[in-house]
């Protein structure tokens, strides 16, 4: 039984548990705190994404000059000398071709997430759909699940902590601006028929859910974190609490208990026994006072009573 236990004993073992009790509460103000932090921070990224995408949409697209590595349409320039400047000399060079090529929002943005990709940065985003128009864009298990999530809910966002990446998805709907591309095959720009075809990424109506913003952020695990803000200084400082607090309760209580037990002992088979109160204030809030000083009082009764009980002689 713990309560059969020495008082040292038992504060020790209260000690632990009361740690354990402190380590487990700060360990969900920790995490909460943490994944708050997390999310403030994936939210960022989309609506830098989300910025970036309103940049190229204020142009309606952008153009590229001689990159043809991924665009949706194309025009071709020629450089001609301005006429204004009087008729080109015979030997003149032929005026240059300049091929540009545009780029649309969606585009862009899957340019933007493949060149952060490739960067030290620790965030990673992309934007992908259950109805992807680019193969490249096709939702992972977890965007698949978030997408799924989303439309079935109509949720705004969706998130989850997994082992070691924190993910996280923005809902993007479709806008009446949208439709000219993604409503119909048989409606959409030529260009965009040519280069994706005409199976995935149509068929969409304003309001519905068009795609999903992914976010992706590196985490470290409750461990990593722990051994990181825990070191010598820490467990020394621990040490020390639990070393004043010992200290407090032999000084304060064991010990004035070992010694008024040794008194009583004393007293019992009636030998001398110095309680030590004299030392005392009558009037001391400190309950081993207060227990020595009932103990001073019965002792002084039980020598009055003897004391009597040896002057009247005992009943015949
Ligand atoms: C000019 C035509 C055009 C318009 C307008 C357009 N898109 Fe797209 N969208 C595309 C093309 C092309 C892609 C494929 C880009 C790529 O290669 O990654 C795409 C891709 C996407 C994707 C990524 C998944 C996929 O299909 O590959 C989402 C999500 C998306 N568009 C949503 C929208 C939304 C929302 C709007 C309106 C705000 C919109 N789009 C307007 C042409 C368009």
């Amino acid at each position: 039984m713990l309560l059969n236990r020495s008082i040292t004993t038992q504060f020790t073992i209260v000690f632990i548990v009361v740690l354990l009790l402190i380590v487990g509460s700060f360990y969900l103000v920790l995490e909460s705190v943490y994944h708050s932090q997390l999310k403030a921070q994936a939210e960022t990224v989309a609506d830098n994404v989300d910025a970036f995408g309103s940049w190229v949409s204020q142009y309606g697209r952008v153009w590229v000059r001689d990159n043809d590595k991924s665009y949706l349409g194309q025009v071709t320039l020629v450089n001609a000398p301005d006429p204004a400047q009087g008729a080109p000399a015979a030997d003149a060079a032929p005026p240059a071709l300049w091929h540009f090529y545009s780029k649309n929002p969606a585009l862009a943005q899957r340019e933007f997430s493949e060149v952060v990709e490739k960067s030290a940065s620790p965030a990673k985003f992309r934007v992908t759909s259950h109805n992807f128009m680019n193969p490249v864009n096709k939702p992972d298990a977890f965007e698949a699940k978030a997408l799924d999530a989303i439309r079935s809910k109509h949720l705004a966002e969706y998130y989850e902590m997994l082992p070691d990446t924190y993910r996280y998805a923005r809902t993007l709907y479709v806008k009446a601006s949208c439709l000219s591309c993604h409503a119909s095959a048989d409606n959409a720009p030529a260009d965009v028929k040519v280069r994706y075809g005409t199976e995935r990424g149509f068929g969409f109506r304003e309001g519905e859910v068009a795609g999903i913003i992914s976010v992706r952020l590196p985490t470290r695990s409750f461990w990593s974190v722990a051994t990181g803000v825990i070191g010598p200084v820490q467990i020394a400082l621990l040490l020390s609490a639990f070393l004043v607090a010992i200290l407090f309760i032999q000084f304060a209580v064991v010990r004035p208990v070992r010694r008024l037990t040794a008194a009583a002992g004393r007293i019992s088979v009636g030998e001398q026994a110095d309680l030590g109160v004299g030392r005392i204030a009558r009037k001391s809030g400190n309950e081993i006072h207060q227990l020595i000083l009932a103990t001073e009082r019965l002792r002084a009764s039980l020598v009055l009573a003897i004391k009597r009980s040896r002057r009247t002689p005992p009943p015949e």
